[in-house]
């Protein structure tokens, strides 16, 4: 006998079936509450409302879990490379051998973007910010893959995702070389996945470019750290767009848009901003947590705090060890890293944050790892969003197999009544 839950309105009973999932989460299945009771939730920022079943990542915000297909991110990050996760979270299991040397020739072949997508790029002052020509380009993609791709076609959709895979880093690339002025890279096909992010970024004209494993492994680690993460905001407007079976690179290209957000994953440029800013004002941790803690000052501790995790999260442990390996490995003693460790040390000792249950999420540390390895902080949302196109990719892909309806949420209206002019 499955669970319910009865509503009482108006002396009228209703009865609502509960949900649950295969690691014991539970929702009330509310499909029928309007035709029932007349009756609509009220929910600002889905905070209690869950929006479609998914078997691609697990979260368990109490107990800081975070699992792809099942498999732990901290064997994911020891064990696979980024594209292997890629394909775990596309396709749903982790590659053979043959897979993934098929996936990675794939991908190497179609490694190359339409040059006419340059004018985009060139249309833009070097002072933009990466997030908005990287949203630009990626639906410009779409004038080169203009079918709305047929999800039932196997062929179609894996064509649309290699395609996305392929040319999703070149157009990162683009727009750190349009800030700085420099030539555009393509990829280097002696080169894998992660290793041609960075040669793409930043191998020079005149000079040879090997990126150094410190570089490679950390990217790696950071890329799977940021793959997927349920249903976000930037994920949850992937799916939403996709609903409305706008194709894949459009919904990709407004979940760009959502991320760069400083809420969302403008953060982790906001966290270096904030720390740089603390820096110059004499390293005075005490001050800005006070700021952070003033319901008058709009200021938040940047890196802080989660919807989800209401204890650590995972990816933050994982991410902080790897700054204090990256930083020792290349010699850097980072000034910014000492404040967030002691900006870390007082948030967990004060009751403010302790009552709220904000710790230091993905982008708290994040920052200072991409600034050791010579990675601009503009193009620090880029990076994330490298990371989350194979999430943003398999939960678009598992919307639209499993035919969900158009998203369109209800309202309470707030408005004038019905007047004449
Ligand atoms: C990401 O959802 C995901 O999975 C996102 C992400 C992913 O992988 O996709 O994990 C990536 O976006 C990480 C979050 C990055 N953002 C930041 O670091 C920005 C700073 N953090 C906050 O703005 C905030 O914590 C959020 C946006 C992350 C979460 O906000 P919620 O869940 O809506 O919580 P809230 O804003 O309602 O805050 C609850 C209370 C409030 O105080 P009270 O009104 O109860 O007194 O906590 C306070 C808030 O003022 N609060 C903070 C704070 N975050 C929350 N106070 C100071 N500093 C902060 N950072």
């Amino acid at each position: 006998m499955s669970d319910s839950v009865k509503l009482t309105y108006q002396n009228k009973t209703f009865e609502f079936p509960i949900v649950e999932g295969s690691e014991n989460e539970k929702g009330i299945d509310i499909k029928t509450l309007r035709a029932q009771t007349g009756l609509i939730t009220f929910d600002p920022g889905f905070k209690n409302t869950g929006s479609c079943n998914s078997g691609i990542t697990f979260l368990n915000g109490e107990e800081g879990i975070l699992r792809y297909r099942g498999y732990s991110i901290e064997e994911l990050c020891e064990k696979a490379s980024f594209i292997e996760v890629a394909f775990l979270l596309i396709f749903g299991e982790l590659p053979t051998e043959k897979e993934l040397a098929l996936f990675n020739n794939e991908i190497r072949e179609d490694s190359l973007v339409d040059e006419d997508l340059k004018s985009i790029l060139k249309s833009f002052p070097k002072a933009a910010h990466p997030m908005g020509v990287l949203s630009s380009l990626t639906s410009g993609l779409i004038a080169f893959n203009p079918n709305s791709v047929d999800v039932e076609s196997e062929a179609e959709m894996r064509e649309a995702i290699i395609m996305l895979i392929a040319k999703f880093p070149i157009l990162a690339s683009w727009t750190h070389r349009k800030v700085k002025g420099l030539p555009l890279n393509y990829a280097n096909t002696a080169l894998s996945y992660v290793e041609n992010v960075a040669h793409m970024m930043f191998k020079l004209p005149h000079q040879d470019f090997k990126p150094s494993p410190v570089l490679v492994g950390a990217l790696n680690k950071l890329l799977i750290l940021h793959a997927d993460h349920e249903q976000n905001c930037s994920t949850s407007t992937v799916r939403i767009v996709g609903s409305s079976q706008a194709g894949l690179f459009a919904s990709v290209s407004a979940g760009v848009s959502a991320l760069w957000g400083p809420l969302h994953g403008g953060a982790n440029q906001a966290v270096i901003e904030m720390l740089e800013s603390i820096q110059a004002d004499g390293g005075d941790t005490k001050k800005y947590m006070a700021k952070a803690k003033d319901k008058n000052d709009p200021f938040r501790l940047m890196g802080f705090g989660h919807r989800v995790y209401k204890n650590f999260d995972p990816r933050a442990r994982i991410i902080k060890k790897a700054a204090d390996e990256v930083l020792q490995e290349l010699g850097i003693n980072d000034p910014v890293l000492e404040i967030a460790k002691s900006l870390e040390q007082e948030a967990l000792r004060d009751p403010y944050f302790i009552d709220r249950k904000l710790y230091p999420n993905v982008d708290f540390y994040s920052g200072i790892i991409y600034r050791a390895l010579g990675i601009p902080t503009e193009m620090f949302t880029v990076m994330f969003a490298l990371g989350r196109l194979p999430g943003w990719i398999a939960q678009w892909l598992e919307m639209r197999k499993n035919n969900e309806p158009i998203g369109r949420p209800r309202q309470i209206y707030t408005g004038k009544q019905n007047r004449s002019i």
